[in-house]
């Protein structure tokens, strides 16, 4: 395949002026998104399921790529306790000791949601059984993997602003059996189960200039603001940033103000789960690979300057499999496999990948 011309520009240059992530877009070889990023100071990592580690292909990929890893669904309750009396910790027990063996860490994901919530659980009879229940699972699960879980999402998606609240949360079962009491009452059991995880609120909707994300980042900075005016022990804010190639403005001005306010907080940010929904663009998968990288090149230039920013996870490694293909709300009406992810169906390093090397390539060194 002949170069490109920017290839052939670089090579004129010669290989001094190639940036790292230059040099390794192109071969499987080169430094991974996790050495780019830890030369930084920052992290890189992903969401993966169990069942993709017994892939070797993937399993080199990862160990190249990532050095944190999120369990993409083994942690949630229609998973882990999809009975009141069936515990299933064989695949997150599997995912820990994989990253003990590989020296990766790992996020847990998530204590408290609205969704994954087995028909079982939201039968509360009343407030009290409500609370014994999600705060005994939260002991049970962050317990069980203190010391190898080193941050927990313990409340997702809390917020709702169409729901009306003033506050603007969600209705969900855990606010309408508790109140809003439910977030604080989950990071305190979290934190009584391992004091040295670091906790997190995380939230998704927080990223492009529309009045419905403003309004989120609004009422997700309110509730972070209660809790730390009522000293609950959350510690960051994970922000989802589940962006979309076309459709929505992105104002980095007014988003790396949002990142000031939540950093103002005392609180670190985590870019938890950052995919790059294509469905909207034509087929071309070349266009569409360089859209996916523009916007996350620009989101994460301004998330990568920022100081309380620690790191950044995708939600998925490679294209091969990507929740947006099974998402009602995302999937393409040309039936085609979506594009959102750093690696394609064969591990081959995309646009998007080198969007993030250079993120990570010109980001302050958070080392010194
Ligand atoms: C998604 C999983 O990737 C899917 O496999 C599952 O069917 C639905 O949930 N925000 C979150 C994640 O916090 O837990 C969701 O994960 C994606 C949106």
């Amino acid at each position: 395949m002949s170069p490109t011309r920017r290839q052939f520009a670089l090579g004129l240059l010669g290989a001094a002026a190639v940036p790292r992530w230059a040099r390794a877009t192109a071969t499987l070889d080169g430094p991974g998104l996790r050495t780019l990023a830890a030369a930084k100071g920052l992290v890189f990592g992903t969401a993966v399921q169990r069942n993709q580690l017994e892939d070797a292909g993937f399993a080199a990929a990862l160990r190249r790529e990532a050095a944190i890893l999120t369990p993409e669904f083994e942690l949630k309750w229609s998973t882990v306790r999809p009975a009141p009396s069936e515990e299933r910790f064989g695949a997150p027990d599997a995912l820990a000791d994989w990253c003990r063996r590989e020296g990766m860490a790992l996020r847990g994901h998530t204590l408290v949601w609205h969704e994954a919530l087995p028909a079982w659980v939201p039968r509360f009879p009343d407030a009290a059984a409500a609370r014994i229940l999600m705060t005994a699972h939260i002991a049970k699960l962050v317990g069980r993997y203190a010391g190898r879980i080193q941050a927990w999402d313990v409340v997702n998606e809390a917020i709702e602003p169409k729901h009306g609240r003033s506050d603007g949360l969600r209705v969900s079962p855990w606010q309408s059996a508790l109140g809003a009491a439910f977030i604080d009452l989950a990071f305190h059991a979290a934190a009584a189960a391992d004091p040295a995880a670091q906790l997190y609120y995380n939230e998704y909707g927080l990223d492009f200039d529309t009045p419905e994300e403003e309004a989120r980042r609004r009422a997700t900075l309110s509730l972070l603001e209660g809790l730390r005016a009522r000293g609950v022990p959350c510690h960051g804010l994970g922000i989802q940033g589940h962006l979309t190639a076309v459709g929505k403005k992105f104002n980095a001005t007014r988003f790396s103000a949002f990142l000031d306010a939540v950093a103002a907080l005392g609180l670190k940010i985590m870019i938890t789960e950052l995919d790059v929904t294509d469905h909207a663009l034509p087929a071309d998968p070349a266009a569409r690979d360089a859209a996916v990288a523009a916007i996350a090149g620009d989101y994460l230039t301004v998330a990568c300057a920022h100081p309380a920013v620690i790191g950044v996870m995708t939600w998925g490694l490679s294209d091969r499999q990507t929740w947006l293909n099974s998402s009602p709300d995302y999937r393409r009406r040309d039936g085609l496999a979506q594009r959102p992810l750093p690696l394609d169906a064969a591990l081959q390093r995309k646009p998007l990948w080198a969007a993030i090397a250079r993120a990570f390539d010109q980001a302050p060194d958070r080392r010194v």
